[in-house]
This record gives structure tokens, C-alpha cells and sequence, in this order.
């Protein structure tokens, strides 16, 4: 991944092919366009060397606290520094937009997310109990917390 691009409505056909590679379920291009229309929505997309995206990061920024809606990178793209790249991206775009503090909700089976998390900062600030719904089971969410200024 060589650079970061932010991007609008337009680019919600991209995100929802990502987000299918990703997590192995659609989100339709039609509701991410609805989304990102919405009040201090926004998407950083990480394109590869060829331009091609790799991953992307979906915030919202509304007075002066911001939230991270989805973070992924593509299955064969992970472990190369590229998720912490977002994130950072991310938190610089809320910073600029005068939020105070960065949330997010995150799987407690989700240690990819969770060790990237804890790396960049964030703590534990709540739970909310059988949040996911993964096949059959239900499975409770961190909400987590970064200051950041
Ligand atoms: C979570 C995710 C975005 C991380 O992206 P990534 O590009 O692989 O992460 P990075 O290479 O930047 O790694 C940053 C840190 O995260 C942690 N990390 C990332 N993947 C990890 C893994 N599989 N196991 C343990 N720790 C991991 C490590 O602490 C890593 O630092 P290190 O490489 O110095 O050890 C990626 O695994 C992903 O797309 N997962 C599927 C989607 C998802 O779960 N999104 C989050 C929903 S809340």
C-alpha cells in the first residue's frame, strides 16, 4: 500500500467490493452511499502501488467526538503495517475536524483488531453484550476509547 485517499458517495461501489472481501458478507453499495452522504461521514481508501485499493477506514465525526465505523484490509494484505496506517490516517482526519476523542466497537474474538487497537492507544471504555450476531451465537462487543488531543 502506498497512499491514502479520502473519498465520498462516489467511491461506494469500491468500498462495498472491499468490504466483501473482508468480512465474507455484502454491504450494499446503495446503503454505503446513503451513509457516507450522512453528516461527517467520511472514508479513506488505501490503494496499492498499481492504484488498486487494498483497505479502507469509515469515520464519523459529529462535535467533538468521532467514530470508527469499519476498518479492513483485503485477506492477502494484512500483517504489512497497512491497518495502522488507516487508523492513524483516520485519527488525523478527526483531529483536523476538532473531535476530542475517537470510539469504536470491536468483537471480543476479534484479536487482529483488538491487539491493533491496544497498539494505537485505545482502552476498554464498555461492553454491550451480544452485540454480533456470528452464525448461530451472539458475541459481545469492547467499546473502545482514544483521547486524542
Ligand atoms: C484488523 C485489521 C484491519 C488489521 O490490519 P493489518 O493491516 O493486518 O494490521 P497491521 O499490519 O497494521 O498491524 C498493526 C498491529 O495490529 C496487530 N495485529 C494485526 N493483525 C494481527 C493478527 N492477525 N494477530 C495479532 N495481532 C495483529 C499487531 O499488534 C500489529 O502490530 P505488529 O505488526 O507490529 O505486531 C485486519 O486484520 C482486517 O482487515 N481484519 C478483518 C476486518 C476486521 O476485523 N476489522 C475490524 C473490525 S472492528
Amino acid at each position: 500500500m502506498t497512499r491514502i485517499v479520502e473519498a465520498g458517495p462516489a467511491a461506494a461501489a469500491v468500498l462495498s467490493a472491499l468490504y466483501e472481501s473482508a468480512f465474507g458478507e455484502a454491504w450494499a453499495p446503495d446503503q454505503l452511499a446513503q451513509l457516507l452522504a450522512g453528516p461527517g461521514v467520511f472514508a479513506l481508501i488505501a490503494l496499492d502501488d498499481a492504484g488498486a485499493p487494498v483497505g479502507y477506514a469509515l469515520g464519523r465525526v459529529a462535535a467533538d467526538e468521532a467514530e470508527l465505523l469499519s476498518i479492513a484490509l483485503l485477506p492477502g494484505r494484512r500483517r504489512r503495517g497497512g491497518g495502522r496506517r488507516l487508523l492513524d490516517a483516520l485519527i488525523g482526519r478527526c483531529v483536523a475536524a476538532g473531535a476530542g476523542a475517537l470510539f469504536l466497537e470491536v468483537a471480543t474474538d476479534n484479536a487482529a483488531a483488538l491487539a491493533l487497537y491496544r497498539g494505537a492507544g485505545f482502552h476498554e471504555a464498555g461492553r454491550r453484550r451480544g452485540y454480533y450476531k456470528v452464525g448461530a451465537a451472539m458475541v459481545d462487543a469492547i467499546v473502545m476509547k482514544r483521547t486524542l488531543c
